[in-house]
Parts: C-alpha cells; sequence; structure tokens
C-alpha cells in the first residue's frame, strides 16, 4: 500500500493544499496529535464524504499540557500512525517540529471566554484551552481548509473550536463527530493504553452512569438526584472524580428547571481519573 505523504513546514503544506484548492477541490483537515485510534479514522472517513482530499495533523501541542500533564509521556506513535492513515485513504500528512508551530519568540495565545469557561475542564486544566485554541487557529490558517472535523469525544473542545471559527471568521465549517466506543462502551481514547486491566474493566462505570443519569432525567427524574447516584457509583468504582454535570449542549451553561422543561438539547460530561489515567467522556441527554 503506498504510504501517505508527509510534510514538515507550512509551505509545503499550503503548496499541497493550495494547489487542490485551485483545481477547485475541497479540503478537509483532521487535527490530531497522533496515537490513533478508529475515533480519528471516523474523522478521516466523515472528511472524505464532505471533501475531495484529507489532511491529517500529527502535532503533540506542548502549549495545551500544564507543567504537571503527561506531555513527555503522551504517546508517540508515528510509524503506525502513518500506516493507519494509508490504510483509512488520506492524502496528506502534516506534521511539523515544534520550532515551526512556535519559533524564537512565539508571544500570542487566544483568549476565549464563553464555552471555554464553562467550569468544566477548564477548572481543571485552566491553560488547557488556550493552548488547544492556539494551535488549532495556527493549524486552520497554516492549512486553510475547507472543513475542519472534530471529535464529539472532547465535547467542549468542540464548542470552543466551533465558536473560535466562528468568531475569528476563519470561514472553515467546523463538523463534530459521534464518539467511537469499544464494543463494552468505553469512549477511544489515546490514553486508553495506560489502563492496568483492572481500571480497564472499571472504567466502563463511566458510560454506564451516564446512560443511568441520562435516562432517568429523560424519565423526569431530578437531576441532581440522578447526577449525584451516577457520581457515588464513579466514586465507589474508585475514581476520583472531577465532575459530572449536565448543561446546554450548545453553550455549555449551566441548566434551570425552564431549560428542562423546554426539552432543550443538553449534554452529560465527565471527567474522572482512576489511577494515573485521567478519562473524559460525555453523552447527549
Ligand atoms: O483533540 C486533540 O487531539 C487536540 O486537542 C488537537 C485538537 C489536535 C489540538 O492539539
Amino acid at each position: 500500500m503506498p504510504q501517505v505523504p508527509v510534510v514538515r513546514t507550512v509551505k509545503a503544506l499550503r503548496a499541497r493544499v493550495g494547489a487542490w484548492q485551485a483545481g477547485g477541490e475541497h479540503v478537509a483537515l483532521v487535527p490530531t496529535m497522533g496515537a490513533l485510534h478508529a475515533g480519528h479514522i471516523a474523522l478521516v472517513k466523515a472528511g472524505q464524504r464532505r471533501a475531495q482530499h484529507v489532511v491529517v495533523s500529527i502535532f503533540v501541542n506542548p502549549t495545551q499540557f500544564a507543567p504537571t500533564e503527561d506531555l513527555s509521556s503522551y504517546p508517540r506513535t508515528f510509524a503506525a500512525d502513518r500506516a493507519k492513515l494509508a490504510d483509512a485513504g488520506a492524502d496528506l500528512i502534516f506534521a511539523p517540529t515544534v520550532p515551526e508551530m512556535y519559533p524564537d519568540g512565539f508571544a500570542t495565545t487566544v483568549s476565549l471566554a464563553g464555552p471555554a469557561a464553562a467550569g468544566l475542564e477548564d477548572a481543571f486544566r485552566p491553560t488547557h484551552f488556550p493552548g488547544v485554541a492556539t494551535v488549532v487557529c495556527k493549524l486552520f490558517t497554516q492549512c486553510r481548509p475547507d472543513i475542519a472535523l472534530f471529535g464529539e469525544k472532547d465535547y467542549q473542545q468542540l464548542q470552543v473550536v466551533k465558536h473560535l471559527a466562528r468568531d475569528l471568521d476563519l470561514d472553515i465549517k467546523v463538523i463534530g463527530v459521534p464518539t467511537v466506543r469499544e464494543p463494552d462502551g468505553l469512549a477511544m481514547s489515546s490514553r486508553n493504553r495506560f489502563l492496568s486491566a483492572a481500571e480497564r474493566e472499571k472504567s466502563l462505570v463511566l458510560y454506564q452512569q451516564m446512560q443511568a443519569a441520562a435516562s432517568a432525567i429523560r424519565a423526569g427524574h431530578e437531576p441532581e438526584a440522578a447526577l449525584d447516584a451516577a457520581r457515588s457509583a464513579i466514586i465507589a468504582a474508585g475514581f476520583a472524580l472531577d465532575y459530572l454535570a449536565l448543561r446546554d449542549a450548545a453553550t455549555l451553561a449551566r441548566i434551570n428547571g425552564a431549560a428542562l422543561l423546554a426539552g432543550q438539547p443538553l449534554r452529560l460530561l465527565v471527567a474522572a481519573k482512576i489511577g494515573a489515567t485521567r478519562l473524559i467522556d460525555n453523552i447527549a441527554v
């Protein structure tokens, strides 16, 4: 099977993408940090349904990791990623170096509010979304794709990026793609490989308890009671729970009784740590 071409500079990326677009063809961008799994491949496939060419960026972005987080141990599996992308039929890999993305003297960060300040991931990882938004903004202006695809697994990130593209007039359609799950329900994540067998088994509680809480809420039970029951079960399984929260699906704002009665789209989001591994997940309610 032919290898997917790799470009490492913005200049080479723009030459390829520009040539496609000059010929009237559309380009989809799938931003990743590598360690690709079926969730990423679903993004590539969704891109192929909407554009003639799919570019996948692979860049472990240092600015979205706090000093205490797992930047150095984040999995780096470039050869395997490249093979998976060949299999999926991706057209180009953009794999820049850190100095290509952050040259000496780099001094600009995108400042965020709205869904980036919802009191979810931002409350536990305050430097995360400024780092994500800055690198995504750079990837968007470097590649200039017509569309970009992001997984719903990182639901708050998806809302942040949608706002970014809209607020900064980037003229790129941001598309969310449903979470891909293991057969037993665990959301696919590059960090799942760090779970021990016992932790992997316990990790199912997150999806199960979100489903239980969502069906109780849909059935008219008091949301806080349903969430409390789920929180207790998650903690009893051995997790340190950061949050389990019910939010407006678009703004991620806290909801009140009126929102529930109006039947507006809601999202249940969870983040919790088992052993050294922090997992996040979410579902529609
Ligand atoms: O979701 C990710 O893998 C990263 O946050 C992203 C969007 C590639 C930015 O580094």
